[in-house]
């Protein structure tokens, strides 16, 4: 039988659960042309929010969605910008040569067309230039004017243009953003850290540009039902209690709760609780055995390691002293420097373990449930 959850990319439609408000509030801001910087921890759902307002409201604006995971060049991110927009402007490769005419009278740009049919642009010759970047970015601005409609583009994983020409790449980009008045800007990602040091510190290059959202779990309630509607839909049942252990097992994260709901539809339409919901869980941790090794050998300090096991499965105060001789923390300084390392990169906030799944692997990993050592 068709298993009814899906987990990894984009979720919409029947399949997308909850998230009104927020769509609202990025329709409203992107109609008032307030730009947004949209930031949640992974697999939150950013991405499915995105695709699910697009779906909705394709009519009311364009939209240029440009996803920049995996995209280290400016060459690629041009191509992917420019594609985005001539699909969503123009539609088919004719209209979007009347279109583009004194564009592509420049040469440097090449009108293709992919499997599917779509039109797309691709560069001739090696790396755009910063005035090339800032006058494509300036077409989604003509075409609003022309069109008559706003223009909504959409970065995601937007902090990878950090890495692409240090600062002055976006300081260019920001240079043009806002002079456009017909077209409003989404900046999506989750490497909180380095979206805010562009977005929030007053060095960066798009300080205050943008209003940040954080997009936080989806209502345990929505869940609950959207998990035990699916059950009842394929003929089975899922009780209350086991609807609300996956939830919290996956710490509201809708990815971990998809999963975890996969691997129990797996065992049974009808699932026993809690003996099945515990292999589920435990399946489910390990397809993220690979990823949290991985992570876990990355690991190097000592101290963080010791810092994130205690962090993993003791509930107590993390500075207070009897935390640290527990753990053999040596000293709050030693602690403090652990967070900051760990919270530097993403793996902890504040301290706190960022990952549910991790965190319970971890617990697992201290009592040799994980099938690994440490
Ligand atoms: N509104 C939703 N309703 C149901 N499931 C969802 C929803 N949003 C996200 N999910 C689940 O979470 C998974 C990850 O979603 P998505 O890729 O949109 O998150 P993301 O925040 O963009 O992740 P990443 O940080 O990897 O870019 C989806 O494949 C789906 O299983
Ligand atoms: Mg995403």
């Amino acid at each position: 039988m068709n298993n009814p959850f899906k987990f990894g990319g984009q979720v919409t439609g029947e399949d997308f659960v909850d998230r009104e408000r927020e769509i609202t509030e990025l329709v409203r801001e992107a109609r008032n042309g307030i730009n947004v910087l949209l930031i949640s921890h992974r697999r939150m759902g950013k991405s499915s929010l995105l695709a699910e307002v697009i779906r909705r409201h394709c009519n009311d604006f364009i939209f240029v969605y440009v996803d920049l995971y995996g995209v280290t060049n400016k060459t690629k991110m041009s191509e992917l910008y420019l594609s985005a927009l001539v699909n969503s402007a123009y539609g088919t490769l004719e209209k979007a040569a009347a279109g583009f005419k004194t564009l592509l009278m420049a040469s440097r740009f090449r009108l293709t067309v992919n499997e599917k049919g779509e039109p797309g642009i691709e560069f001739s010759l090696g790396e755009p230039t910063t005035p090339e970047i800032q006058a494509i970015l300036d077409l989604s601005e003509d075409v609003a004017k022309r069109r008559k409609k706003r223009v909504v583009v959409i970065f995601d994983e937007f902090q990878e243009v950090g890495f692409m020409d240090g600062t002055t790449l976006l300081k260019a980009m920001r240079a043009r953003i806002q002079t456009h008045k017909h077209v409003s800007y989404v900046f999506a990602g989750s490497k909180k850290h380095l979206l805010l040091s562009i977005f929030e510190e007053r060095e960066g290059a798009f300080y205050k540009s943008a209003r940040p959202m954080d997009l936080g779990p989806i209502p345990d309630e929505d869940m609950e039902r959207f998990l035990t509607d699916r059950f009842s839909a394929k003929g089975g049942r899922l009780g209350r209690e086991s609807a609300k252990a996956i939830i919290s097992a996956a710490g509201g994260n809708p990815f971990y709760i998809q999963q975890i709901a996969y691997e129990l539809f797996n065992i049974s339409i009808r699932p026993r609780w809690p003996e099945d919901f515990e292999t589920a869980l435990s399946t489910a941790l390990e397809h993220q055995t690979p990823a949290f090794s991985t992570l876990w050998d990355s690991v190097k300090s000592k101290m963080q390691r010791r810092y994130l096991l205690a962090v993993a499965s003791d509930l107590g105060a993390t500075r207070s002293t009897s935390f640290i001789d527990r753990h053999g923390l040596r000293s709050a300084s030693h602690v403090q420097k652990a967070i900051a390392q760990l919270d530097s990169r993403g793996i902890t906030e504040r301290g706190e373990i960022v990952d549910p799944l991790l965190r319970l692997w971890l617990r697992r990993l201290t009592s040799g449930q994980t099938g690994r050592s440490g």
